[in-house]
């Protein structure tokens, strides 16, 4: 029988490139009723190591372009941009355009998620040059639990080496020891996965962390807490489609996008040029 909300308003996801189809994944697996959207600004990822300026400026037209196409509600799956950009996008540009949509990002539900894991009050999180020095994940932890202790690592060739697919555990390994050594030095228990693309590594991550660390990888979270926000937002779960389908847009509409997104999505998928 066809749905009667098949007209309405689907749910946005946008990244900087294809990581957030990690996300995505997770998304549509825990909520398959709805429609969504994927964005991925491949023709300028990555945002990591770039300005605070250039992450807003680029958020904000991704957001317009999700807007335009009937999203009800963004998701930023990018951690970049949910540091770098989304406080502003929420305070000034949904408050003079778009006062009846709404845009969420991924550090309150993946730090949510860590304050109820750790046992001894001290955090990890490995993220971009650009989450790290925005100091959101350490700046949301401790909104929570002043006493507790962030220790943070920037780990700049994690998403090279995801992007390239040279993730082979004599590549991936040493490089992840490196990152991770100064955090297990400080007895850390939580860990966050604090980058799109690190849930693909997380066996990985996991082998060097040891057991006695708790990983939190996105994905997962994100999708459990997008349905949790659902429930507690009848006025917005009413306005979504229900046809169980997702469109996929890149800046950039190449044959690696189709091959490597598909890989994050965990199926095939077929993108469209978008034009921000
Ligand atoms: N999507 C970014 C993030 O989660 C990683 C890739 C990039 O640097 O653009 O931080």
């Amino acid at each position: 029988m066809e749905s009667p909300r098949n007209s309405g308003s689907v749910i946005g996801v946008f990244d900087s490139g294809f990581g957030g189809l990690n996300i995505l994944k997770e998304i549509v697996h825990r909520l398959p009723r709805y429609d969504y959207l994927y964005l991925g600004d491949t023709a300028r990822t990555p945002y990591g190591t770039r300005s605070q300026e250039v992450i807003y400026k680029f958020t904000e037209q991704a957001i317009d372009f999700l807007f335009q196409k009937g999203c009800e509600l963004v998701i930023l799956a990018c951690n970049t941009a949910s540091s770098e950009a989304l406080r502003k996008i929420q305070q000034d540009h949904l408050r003079e355009f778009y006062h009846d949509k709404k845009v969420l990002g991924v550090i309150i539900p993946a730090v949510e998620e860590a304050m109820e894991r750790t046992k001894n009050n001290r955090l990890g999180v490995m993220a971009t040059e650009g989450t790290v020095s925005s100091g959101a994940f350490v700046r949301e932890i401790q909104k929570r639990r002043k006493e507790a202790m962030v220790f943070q690592a920037a780990c700049p060739l994690l998403v090279p080496i995801v992007e390239s697919g040279e993730d082979s555990p004599e590549i991936v390994l040493p490089v992840l020891r490196k990152y991770l050594a100064p955090l297990l030095e400080e007895n850390i228990d939580t860990l966050i996965l604090g980058c799109t693309h690190y849930g693909l590594l997380e066996e990985q991550i996991r082998s060097v962390a040891g057991e006695k660390v708790s990983l939190i990888a996105e994905g997962r979270v994100v999708a459990e807490k997008l349905a949790d926000y659902l429930l507690r937002h009848p006025e917005v779960e009413r306005k979504l489609s229900l046809a169980g389908g997702a469109e996929f847009f890149t800046t950039d509409l190449t044959d690696r996008f189709q091959t490597l997104g598909g890989k994050f999505f965990g199926r095939p998928i077929s993108p469209r040029k978008a034009e921000l």
